[in-house]
Parts: C-alpha cells; sequence; structure tokens
C-alpha cells in the first residue's frame, strides 16, 4: 500500500463524504493537505515523526490561547495530525500589503499574549541542554542545511560554528511557554484579529528569548533592524539581553 493509500485509509475510518487536496506549505518533511467535510474544514499534515509535540503542545494551549482544535493525532506508518483551519492568512502572507508598523505590533502583542499564560507541570518542557546535545548530532552527522543559514554563517566551518554556539551558551532562563518556531509563517490573522499559532513542534517551557530572537531575525530580515524597537515596546521588553538573542538565533542554524 503506498503512502496515499494508507492516509486514505485513516482518514476513512474517521470521516465520511470526505475530500483531500494537497496544499502548498511544508518547508521540511512535512505534507499537507485540506481536507473538507460537510461545511468543516481541516488541515491534515503528515511527518514520518515529529508531530506529537505540536499535538501535545495544542492540546495543552487548547482555551487558554487561539490554537487550531485537533481532529485526532494518528501515529503508525507515519504521523498525521488532523485540526482545524484557522480563518485568515499567516503573518507573511500580509508583507507589503499591510504598513510593516502595523504587522510589528500584531506579532509583538501575540508574543506577549502566549509568554503571559503561565506554565504548569503538564506543559511540555524545552531543555535547552537536549537541544544543544541535537545541534551537535547535526554537526557532526552532516545533516545541516548551509544555504538555509544565515548568509553570514554559510562560509564558517559548522564545527566552528558550534564552538561559537557553546561560547555563547548562557545561564539563566526565564521560563515562560514558547512558540519554538516564532517565525511570520507560523502564526495566522484574519485581519487584525489573531486566529491561531501554528507549527508549535519545538513550544514548551523555556526561555522567552527562543521566541524574541526569532522574531527579531523575521524583523530585521524583512524590514529591517529599525522596527525592532516597536516590537520590543509592543512586547514589553525593557532591558534587552542581545547576548541571548544572539546565542537563539545561532541556535537555530543548526537545525
Ligand atoms: N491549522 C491551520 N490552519 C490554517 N493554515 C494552516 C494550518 N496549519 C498549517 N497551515 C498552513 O500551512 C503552512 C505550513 O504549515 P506548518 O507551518 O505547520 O508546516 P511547516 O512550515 O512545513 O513546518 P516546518 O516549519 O516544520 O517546516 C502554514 O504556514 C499555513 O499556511
Ligand atoms: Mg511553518
Amino acid at each position: 500500500m503506498d503512502m496515499n493509500e494508507y492516509i486514505k485509509k485513516v482518514l476513512d475510518n474517521r470521516f465520511s463524504n470526505y475530500s483531500i487536496s494537497g496544499i502548498q506549505g511544508g518547508n521540511t518533511e512535512a505534507n499537507l493537505f485540506r481536507i473538507s467535510c460537510r461545511n468543516e474544514s481541516y488541515i491534515l499534515k503528515t511527518q514520518n515523526s515529529g508531530l506529537k509535540h505540536e499535538y501535545l503542545n495544542y492540546k495543552w494551549l487548547e482555551g487558554k490561547v487561539p490554537v487550531p482544535k485537533v481532529k485526532f493525532y494518528y501515529s503508525g506508518k507515519c504521523e498525521m495530525l488532523c485540526m482545524s483551519e484557522l480563518a485568515g492568512n499567516t503573518l507573511e502572507y500580509y508583507i507589503n500589503k499591510a504598513d510593516p508598523r502595523e504587522i510589528v505590533i500584531l506579532y509583538a502583542a501575540a508574543l506577549k499574549l502566549l509568554h503571559s499564560v503561565a506554565p504548569d507541570k503538564l506543559a511540555l518542557r524545552q531543555d535547552l541542554k537536549n537541544r544543544i546535545a541535537k545541534a551537535k548530532y547535526n554537526v557532526e552527522n552532516h545533516l545541516i542545511d548551509i544555504l538555509s543559514m544565515q548568509y553570514e554563517n554559510q562560509s564558517v566551518e559548522p564545527s566552528k560554528l558550534f564552538a561559537k554556539l557553546i561560547s555563547l551558551t548562557p545561564e539563566m532562563a526565564y521560563p515562560v511557554f514558547t512558540h519554538g518556531d516564532y517565525c511570520f509563517d507560523n502564526i495566522i490573522f484574519n485581519g487584525k484579529i489573531l486566529s491561531g499559532f501554528i507549527d508549535m513542534g519545538n513550544g514548551g517551557v523555556g526561555d522567552k528569548y527562543q521566541d524574541i530572537a526569532l522574531a527579531s531575525r523575521n524583523i530585521t530580515d524583512f524590514f529591517g533592524n529599525e522596527y525592532l524597537p516597536l516590537f520590543y515596546e509592543h512586547y514589553g521588553l525593557e532591558d534587552i539581553n542581545k547576548e541571548k538573542i544572539d546565542f537563539y538565533i545561532l541556535l537555530d542554524e543548526f537545525f
């Protein structure tokens, strides 16, 4: 049985009278589909592995902040996560259509909202030591995609970059519930209304700078660093720890 037939079999057990179509996206290993069933619309994400954390994060965040509602999570020959399709578009879609200031303010306010959720014992944890160990593994096994790195890092030997990462490793953490990959394409707005956070497989309790750093990188890449103060102001960040921002941006290069 090929994979498409396999997916269809899983869906046949859960939906009646549905239609399925492939959708754009899936930067890495994910395949994405839209499922239409009566008047409802769902997104199905399939991957060889790695969707369980995303599923658990949506379940934990349900009722706390806007996230997709999980229809089902399945683990077998591959993993599948089926969730409600959020209304609107990713924040990336609004670039060149809306004022950058407005986008940056919405981006900051949404992160402030997510970070205001108090973690409890059931929330997943993102352990920095584990993540650094995975980064090391990726270096040693040549699993790093050099072309997706920041331009200035592409010509540096990965093992040298890793040594730099270790030298920058911060000690103190400000634990909050982090998104884990807080980029413009992982947050959906319906006009100015936050529809929800998506792609939260790397989310969990961790240092708030994990998200602040990737947001800073995104803002700089798309609009220039003159928009950073606006972001920090609307997020509510006063003492900016530049070293931590550099550390978390560098850490992301290894994935
Ligand atoms: N629940 C959802 N509602 C609406 N659109 C969604 C939803 N889930 C995913 N999408 C759309 O599909 C795109 C890709 O989804 P997602 O970000 O989860 O996967 P990905 O980017 O491939 O993952 P990765 O970042 O690991 O490569 C999103 O940017 C968004 O446009
Ligand atoms: Mg994504």
